[in-house]
């Protein structure tokens, strides 16, 4: 029985919503508090027992991979000082079984295009891709989760949670039938349709498991949703022969994609900072 063993992660967008601070940095690189959002996104796939980390990554990209590498100057100087509790910290900042995959996506042609590029290093095996702009906080981990719930139903799950019908324009948005308390299986899946358009309120959030079959699909879509090859247009075809499910997660989400969902993730993460979380709350209590 194959166990998810290897994630992607779609890095090579563009960041347009956040100009200029995206203009010669990478979004995925923006700190909630301390730590890039693609780091979260990484913790939580180590969480769910992932060790192989697939990073799909463009030009104006390299931060991330300098910040998943050794730091030399920096562990040198932290040496040098004695910082041995901050030198530690950087180490380790991933375990030791981890691998961090690279993958240049030269072309930014949409969600699905990149998740294609990962075909070479994922092979024949279910894997996860997430979406580092959806900071999930869930106990367990949202993706331990869903490698649970692809564990006990073998086929690929997709992360759901309801959202208000004007919003379906920003979702991948699905029709489907109950399975069980939080699962469902998806009858039908379109890429960001008009509230009156939209088969439900139940939208795709950046969490999916996925079967290698995705690829065959993947292969054959045509340009859907904003011309670009997009991953629900896969899915769609993927549903008409293997079952998918939808898995409403136990958690919280923060769209960092968007302003001010990045700023609450900000005020909500800096309000349980083990370093700053009393102060900022503090803070926060005497704002007027
Ligand atoms: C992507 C997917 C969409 C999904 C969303 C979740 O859209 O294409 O189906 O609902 O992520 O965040 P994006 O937000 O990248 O436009």
């Amino acid at each position: 029985m194959k166990k998810v063993k290897k994630a992607v992660f779609p890095v090579a967008g563009l960041g347009t919503r956040f100009l200029p601070a995206t203009k010669a940095s990478p979004k995925e690189m923006m700190p909630v508090v301390d730590k890039p959002l693609i780091q979260y996104a990484v913790e939580e796939a180590v969480e769910a027992g992932i060790s192989d980390m697939i990073f799909v990554t463009g030009r104006t990209k390299r931060s991330i991979e300098d910040h998943f590498d050794k730091a030399y100057e920096l562990e040198s100087e932290l040496a040098l000082k004695n910082k041995t509790e901050m030198l530690e910290f950087v180490r380790n900042m991933l375990p030791r079984n981890i691998n961090c995959i690279y993958i240049r996506q030269t072309e930014a042609l949409g969600l699905g295009h990149a998740v294609l590029c990962a075909k070479p290093v994922v092979g024949d095996e279910p894997f996860a891709v997430l979406l580092a702009d959806d900071l999930l906080v869930g106990q367990p981990p949202v993706m331990k989760q869903m490698t649970d719930t692809y564990d006990y139903y073998r086929c690929s799950v997709v992360g759901v949670l309801d959202v208000p019908r004007a919003e379906t324009a920003s979702y991948g948005m699905v029709r489907s039938a109950s399975v069980a308390e939080r699962v469902e299986r998806i009858e039908g899946i379109v890429e960001k349709p008009k509230p009156e358009d939209s088969p439900s309120t139940l939208g795709v959030v950046g969490r999916y498991i996925l079967t290698p079959r995705i690829f065959h699909h993947l292969e054959k879509v045509k340009p859907g949703s904003g011309g670009e090859i997009q991953l629900t247009d896969a899915m769609a075809s993927l549903i008409l022969e293997e079952q998918v499910l939808a898995y409403r997660y136990v958690g919280t989400r923060f769209d960092c994609g968007s302003k001010l969902g990045y700023l609450q993730a900000t005020v909500e993460f800096g309000r349980r900072h083990p370093e700053v979380g009393a102060a900022f709350s503090n803070y926060l209590a005497n704002l007027e």
